[in-house]
């Protein structure tokens, strides 16, 4: 108990730290009378003809990398005159990248576009510091606004001005399995949270890791689909809309439930990347992993597996009929040393051509109702069909319902209770960190 107040004393002192953004403004904190009085700098549609160098800044290396570089191949098809530089810095989630890019940012040194989340992760950040250049003329010019879902023009929009062009849209709540491998353990996916932890006994006298996980941010993955699982959609949802407290009984569940799972995992998942969770099912180490469909670009763009046959996935457990969503965007810093070449990057990705050439690598599916599926394989048609057909909800882990401090501070909770195991205490913290960073006002 002693142990757990110091902790707790630990963290509430270390909020203020680390939420603290661009020129001492708190994340999340512009009020609605504060950005409706700024006047906004438009993107232009015309800099000129594209040429000199392009820095384009992501976290999509090494095995990222394939379908961004194509994007970038199609670019150079249409703009040989331009030098793309591909800054990545490794990390997946954007754990180190984000880092990199504040720095830059805040330096007065952005790169020409660089990937963000949409939703908080970027109106609560960048938005909120004014360092965008508003998209809506190139979102009319380019008829965007009549093929990208309006539900996700909002999460990129403000009142003010529309801040990024979507690239995908991934979907966060999915477990991969070997068919072959459940079939010789005989189990089958899981459909609830109770389900995996019977069959997980069952595997582990088998001598098989129920659960792959990897590092920390991974954590944070698996809470969220745990925490739809257990609460359900609407009330996942309540999270983020106040409607329900973070220190209800059913939230401390969340908490209870991700304890009983962990006791499931790898202990050495805080040394592995997510590819190498993935690597652990593939491998045969281990029957289950829960990550974004990121996975599926891996296993079918890197490794070749087939999807269906070679590997296979259902909605993570509890959440069946629920896509829990989150699209990579790029954006149009103020400042940048090269707006021709930038326009021009932009209108690639958000082009129909752009999009069914980075998805089918990527493991994402088009932000585009348009999109060609003939050119998507068998996993990315089945994540289309439920996108089209399921409940939508956002994810924590990757930007869609929280700001970047909120995020930051999640981690820092997750961390004590990685440590302690203590629910009720993981609950009162998230509790305290939501009120901290205005997720909910009491
Ligand atoms: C997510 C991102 C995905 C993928 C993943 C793993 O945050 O949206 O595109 O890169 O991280 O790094």
């Amino acid at each position: 108990m002693k142990k757990g107040l110091t902790l707790m004393i630990t963290l509430l002192l270390l909020l203020p730290m680390v939420s603290v953004w661009a020129g001492g403004q708190q994340e999340g904190t512009a009020t609605a009378e504060e950005t409706e009085t700024v006047a906004v700098p438009e993107v232009k549609l015309d800099y000129g003809k594209p040429s000199g160098d392009l820095e384009i800044f992501s976290w999509w290396a090494g095995d990222e990398a394939p379908a961004l570089n194509a994007l970038i191949d199609l670019y150079n098809d249409n703009y040989p005159q331009v030098e793309v530089i591909n800054a990545t810095v490794t990390g997946g989630s954007g754990v180190n990248a984000k880092a990199v890019l504040k720095t830059r940012m805040l330096g007065g040194d952005p790169p020409d576009s660089f990937q963000v989340h949409a939703g908080q992760e970027l109106i609560g950040t960048w938005v909120a510091a004014e360092r965008m250049l508003d998209l809506t003329p190139l979102f009319e010019s380019e008829g965007w606004m009549d093929v990208i879902p309006e539900d996700l023009i909002n999460l990129i929009g403000t009142e003010n001005g529309i801040w990024s062009v979507p690239v995908n849209v991934h979907r966060s709540n999915v477990m991969w399995y070997i068919p072959e491998n459940l079939e010789e353990w005989g189990v089958e996916a899981p459909q609830s949270w109770d389900e995996f932890l019977e069959i997980a006994e069952d595997l582990e006298a088998q001598g098989v890791t129920p659960l792959s996980l990897a590092t920390n941010w991974t954590v944070n993955h698996l809470w969220e689909s745990v925490a739809l699982g257990v609460l359900g959609a609407d009330k996942y949802d309540g999270l983020w809309n106040g409607e329900l407290s973070w220190t209800s009984d059913e939230a401390v569940e969340v908490w209870a439930t991700l304890d009983e799972v962990l006791e499931y995992t790898n202990d050495d998942f805080s040394s592995l990347s997510w590819q190498q969770a993935t690597d652990l099912v593939v491998g045969g180490d281990a029957a289950f992993n829960i990550m974004g469909d990121w996975a599926a670009g891996y296993m079918s763009t890197t490794l070749n597996l087939e999807p269906g046959s070679d590997y296979s996935w259902a909605a993570s457990p509890g959440t069946d009929g629920v896509f829990m969503f989150l699209a990579d965007s790029f954006g149009f810093p103020k400042g940048v040393k090269n707006p021709a070449a930038t326009l021009a990057w932009l209108k690639t990705c958000g082009s129909k051509k752009g999009q069914d050439t980075f998805n089918p690598l990527k493991g994402s599916i088009s932000a585009r109702t348009d999109s060609d599926l003939s050119k998507y394989n068998d996993y990315s048609q089945s994540a289309a069909e439920d996108f089209a057909d399921n409940r939508i909800v956002g994810s924590l882990a990757h930007g869609v319902t929280a700001n970047e401090g909120f995020m930051n501070d999640f981690a820092t909770v997750m961390e004590m209770f990685l440590n302690n195991r203590n629910p009720e205490q993981a609950a009162n913290a998230a509790q305290a960190i939501a009120i901290q960073n205005g997720i909910v006002s009491r």
